[in-house]
């Protein structure tokens, strides 16, 4: 079975037959995060971009739990000299890990380390694990090539930010969610600061009108079974 908890603003982890993979690990500083850094467990941790609220609590996290990381070349090799644990990829490629296959994908957005150094390209996750397929699209706006995404990897589910501001907003995402046609749309990346204040209920409604898919709204600390 493959489980996927919410734990605010764009981190889930995937538990897949109890092999967990975490997603952007922002919980320090996260007035969302239901639990701390210290708690969380995780056997990979997959980082989208650089920016303080993706790379986030990734090093102590990985530490403490012996976990790989998964990331683009730049952050790869930025938590190696961390003594953290990682395999490189970068857009378009992918690798089998024992688990399932991680992709990376395009993501139209920045990305430098908290202290401004190059991060290399920001990214989205194609994550396929226990029969399943999830798309993280992490933080982008709204770009058509979303299409192929979803034309030549039918999804199980698709994350997609809607806070706007730094990303889509509901209304660019509800259009993602129409070109990727998975079956369950989960809105991310909202309610965290004052500028990505969003009503989720409004996004569930728009999606579930203007597309096939069914919108799931998890609270922090909540799960929901594929
Ligand atoms: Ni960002
Ligand atoms: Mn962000």
């Amino acid at each position: 079975m493959v489980k996927l908890t919410f734990y605010g603003h764009s981190c889930f982890a995937i538990d897949s037959e109890g092999k967990i993979i975490l997603i952007d690990p922002f919980f320090t500083g996260n007035p969302q995060a239901p639990i701390t850094a210290d708690e969380v467990k995780a056997n990979y941790v997959l980082v989208s971009h650089g920016h303080g609220d993706h790379l986030g609590d990734t090093i102590a996290i990985a530490k403490r739990n012996k976990a790989l990381v998964i990331a683009n070349y730049e952050v790869a090799t930025y938590c190696q000299k961390h003594r953290v644990e990682a395999h490189p990829l970068h857009i378009g490629g992918g690798y089998s890990f024992p688990f399932g296959k991680v992709k990376l994908t395009i993501a139209h957005h920045g990305s430098s380390f908290p202290d401004g150094s190059y991060a290399g390209n920001p990214c989205g996750f194609l994550v396929s694990t226990g029969g399943k397929v999830i798309y993280h699209a992490c933080d982008t706006g709204l770009f058509y090539d979303m299409k192929l995404i979803g034309d030549r990897n039918p999804l199980d589910v698709a994350i997609l930010p809607i806070g706007g501001n730094f990303t889509m907003d509901m209304d660019d995402a509800a259009y993602a969610a129409g070109l990727l046609h998975p079956k369950v749309v989960i809105p991310c990346h909202y309610n965290t600061f004052d500028v990505i204040q969003q009503e989720p209920k409004e996004f569930k409604r728009k999606v579930e009108a203007e597309t096939k898919a069914k919108c799931v709204i998890l609270k922090p600390g909540e799960s929901y079974n594929l």
